[in-house]
């Protein structure tokens, strides 16, 4: 704490002065969490927060496909990315030529992209979606096939759940694919009674042996509203690091797999970011006037 201190203070009166605001993934550190963040969320929440923020200037703590939405949303305000570098094996797996390449493929099938996508790939396909919202989306198309990209275990955790026949892009998210059920079998008969819950990115086999999967807000939701005795949250480590600190009366039992992309987003850069209003981002606008049309229809959707 006492390293943290200055840089906490240094944000909190630096954010006023600029009227700026940081809107923080659940998967950043409990620093940042805790002691800077205006706002907290998952991926929906932030983008929701991102259109409706009055702000001049937003910090995003998170990735960099997170404050690409901010700025497709709110195009008239400062996007900062505290690290320019902070990536997503997911965003990475797909261009907007895969996606066009596959409008090709399959002519007439709805193509979906999850959030966890660039600019150009979200301004190539017909809506978008997040983790808490990707069934729905899929129902709403009116439509017996749909593309799924780029994440193949989210794609196949809401085929489970549809009669939607869903075409999935091969792409993974390179913390959620390492979870094994093998190795959850072996946290459910060391520690009688937990609950395990688990996020979506998650192989179809983790999902199945949970006892909830959900985006990261409903995770927390989750552990919030039913109090479990015993908990395991199949997601990033730090998730876990956050609600613990805020949560009596529940154990977290603890695997422990970091992003290092949201692990790159730290106090001295935000500060550094903040100072001198640097590592902005910035959208091509012809390109971000087509993606704000998926993002929107995704939000209108409720
Ligand atoms: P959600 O917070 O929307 O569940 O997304 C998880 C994630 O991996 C973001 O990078
Ligand atoms: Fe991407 Fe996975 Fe990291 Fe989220 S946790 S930013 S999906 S690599």
């Amino acid at each position: 704490w006492a390293y943290h201190a200055p840089y906490v203070k240094a944000i909190n009166e630096l954010k006023r002065e600029r009227n700026a605001v940081i809107l923080a993934h659940n998967y950043q550190t409990p620093e940042i969490y805790h002691c800077v963040a205006d706002f907290v969320g998952d991926s929906l929440q932030l983008a929701k927060l991102a259109a409706t923020s009055d702000a001049e200037i937003i910090v995003q703590g998170g990735v960099h496909f997170m404050a690409e939405t901010s700025k497709i949303l709110s195009p008239e305000k400062v996007v900062l990315m505290p690290d320019l570098e902070a990536g997503c094996s997911l965003a990475a797996s797909i261009t907007a030529a895969d996606v066009r390449a596959l409008r090709a493929e399959y002519p007439g099938v709805p193509i979906v992209a999850y959030v966890n996508t660039s600019a150009d790939v979200k301004a190539e396909v017909d809506i978008c979606c997040t983790s808490s919202n990707a069934l729905k989306v899929v129902e709403s198309l009116g439509s017996d096939r749909v593309i799924m990209l780029p994440d193949r275990y989210l794609a196949e955790n809401v085929a489970a759940q549809t009669k939607v026949k869903i075409i999935a892009w091969r792409g993974a998210c390179e913390v959620h694919e390492r979870f094994t059920a093998e190795e959850l079998e072996t946290y459910r008969a060391d520690h009688p009674g937990v609950k395990i819950i688990a996020h979506p990115e998650c192989p179809r086999e983790v999902v199945e042996i949970s006892d909830f999967a959900g985006s990261t807000a409903a995770m927390i939701d989750y552990v919030r509203t039913k109090k479990p005795a015993r908990v395991l949250l199949v997601t990033e480590c730090s998730m876990a690091d956050n609600v613990a600190a805020e949560t009596t009366g529940t154990e977290f039992i603890r695997p422990c797999n970091f992003c290092p992309h949201m692990k790159r987003i730290t106090l001295p850069k935000i500060l550094d970011a903040l100072v001198h209003i640097r590592e902005e981002v910035t959208v091509d606008p012809l390109i971000a006037a087509r993606a704000r049309v998926s993002v929107q229809r995704m939000i209108d959707l409720g």
